[in-house]
This record gives structure tokens, sequence and C-alpha cells, in this order.
């Protein structure tokens, strides 16, 4: 990912000439005039909060699976525009610690993982270089594809809320989503007792815990299953419950956690 500057104008007017891309942010292209002004807003919030701005994503092969990122952007393939400015929409704190997650990706790159792997990059960023307290993400309800990304990377749903739009497009009528990931969860997100937690164990947690297992059978199936060491501890279970809720976006004190 390279920082978002003017050379990279052309690019961001072929990406927002997608109206599929578009859907659920404007719901059809953009005019290279609307993106002229996006990018010049992109610049400016970029100097805000020094760390906090927009880049843009290449990879190689497209961004095939089990490539790596090319040395110089020269050298890769377009990927999408990646967003992380401090907040600064009307439904959006007005504090400089708090960073908005956003993502943007040519149509040929979806279902790859690769907005999950970029905002994972990002949320280490916010917090471990630039020092936010908290990145929120927004976006419309009836977008599950975004919505997919801000649970990969275990941020939290906090609320759904309804602007007014001048200009409403379908779907709004379901309004808008809100999700975290506090410095706090930051910290804590993936060392559950010396495990580093994925998608796929927070979900192999839930089912288990769907079939019923005590926290102390859950802790067991973990050692036997990702090599811990807790002996079966409840308390392992427990947290492991409650973290892999929250990786998937779930209320632990919900169903089927609770
Ligand atoms: C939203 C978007 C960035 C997702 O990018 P992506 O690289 O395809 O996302 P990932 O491959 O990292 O997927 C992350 C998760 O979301 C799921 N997902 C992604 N797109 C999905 C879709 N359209 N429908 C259902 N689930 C979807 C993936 O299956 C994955 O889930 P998993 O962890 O359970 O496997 C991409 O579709 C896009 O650029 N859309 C247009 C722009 C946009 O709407 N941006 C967000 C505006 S707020």
């Amino acid at each position: 990912m390279v920082p978002l500057a003017d050379r990279h104008f052309e690019l961001e007017v072929e990406l927002d000439s997608d109206p599929e891309v578009l859907r659920y942010i404007t719901g059809r292209a953009r005019s290279r005039d609307e993106v002229a002004t996006s990018h010049s807003q992109r610049l400016a919030l970029s100097g805000k909060v020094g760390g906090l701005g927009y880049w843009m994503a290449f990879g190689s092969d497209g961004g095939a699976r089990g490539t790596v990122a090319p040395e110089h952007e020269d050298q890769g393939d377009f990927i999408g525009l990646m967003m992380l400015p401090p907040a600064h929409g009307p439904d959006q704190p007005d504090d400089p610690t708090v960073a908005e997650l956003g993502y943007r990706l040519a149509r040929h790159c979806w279902r790859r993982g690769l907005a999950s792997e970029a905002s994972q990059a990002l949320l280490r960023h916010a917090f471990d270089t630039v020092g936010q307290s908290r990145v929120i993400a927004q976006t419309m309800t009836v977008n599950v594809g975004s919505q997919g990304v801000m649970k990969a990377v275990g941020m939290r749903y906090v609320r759904t809320y309804f602007p007014s739009w001048d200009d409403p497009i379908p779907g709004t009528e379901s309004g808008e989503v809100e999700y975290e990931m506090t410095r706090e969860m930051w910290e804590a997100r993936l060392t559950v007792w010396g495990l580093t937690l994925t998608t796929d164990i927070a979900r192999q947690v839930r089912q288990w815990r769907a079939d019923d297992y005590t926290w102390r059978a859950i802790a067991a199936a973990a050692d036997h299953q990702w090599g811990t060491e807790s002996g079966g501890n409840q308390l392992f279970g427990s947290d492991l419950c409650l973290e892999s809720a929250r990786m998937l976006g779930e209320n632990p004190e919900a169903d089927p956690w609770n």
C-alpha cells in the first residue's frame, strides 16, 4: 500500500467508473469532476492527523492468493483504495484519536480476502504506529460484504442509525451500521491464552457452544485441536468464547454464547 498522491488520480477515476463498486455508496458511477472533488478532500484529510489518510493498494498477479506484494507500485496491479482518515463525518465523533476504516476494491479483486488483509494492516498501523484510541467503520446495513470485512478483522457491532439523505439510494431505509475496534480490543484481540484467534477458530468455538459444550469442554477441545495447554481451564473456555463472539461481530451475552 502506498499513500494516495496526485499521480493516482486516474486510478481513482477508473475505480469510481464501475457502478457496482459504488452500489452502496452513491448508487451510480461517479463523474471525473466528482472524483476530483473526492481526491482533493482525501488529500486535505490526510494531513490532519499525522499517520492517518488514504492508501492505494497494489498486488502481484491481480492480488491472487499466495502472491507477495510488489516491491513498487509500477510492478503491481491496482487493487483498490484503502482509507483510514480521522473521524470526520456528521455521524462520527469529533475526536482526533478516532479513525474511520474504509475500503473500495476493483470488482475483479473481490472475495479473495484482500480487503480483510489490508484492513488488518491498517488497524495495526492505527493502534501500534499512530496510537489511535479507537477505529470505527460505517456502511449501509444492506452492504453485507463491507460488514463481512469488519467482522473478519474482529471489529464489533456498535449501532444502527438512520441519517437523512438528500439523495437516498435503494437500501437506505434499512439504515447504516457502525462497527468499532477499541484499543482495548486490539490489545486483547488475538491472544487468548496463547492462541492466535482466527475466524476459522472462532467459528469452530461457536459451533461447540451451539452444541452445548461447557466452557471447560471448549477449553479441553481447544487444547486437543490447537495444542494449547490450559488443561481444560474453564477461564480459558470463557475467554475463548468472548473473543470468538467479538471476532464474529456477535453479542457474547446472547445465544449461542451465553
Ligand atoms: C466490500 C469489499 C471491500 C469487500 O472486499 P473483499 O476483498 O471482497 O472482502 P474479503 O474477501 O476480505 O471478505 C471478508 C469477509 O466478507 C465476506 N464477504 C465479502 N464480500 C461479500 C459479499 N458480497 N457477500 C457476502 N459476504 C461477503 C467474505 O466472504 C469474508 O468472510 P469470511 O471471513 O467469513 O470468509 C468489496 O466488495 C468492495 O470493494 N465493494 C465495493 C465498495 C464498498 O462497498 N465498500 C464499502 C463501503 S462502506
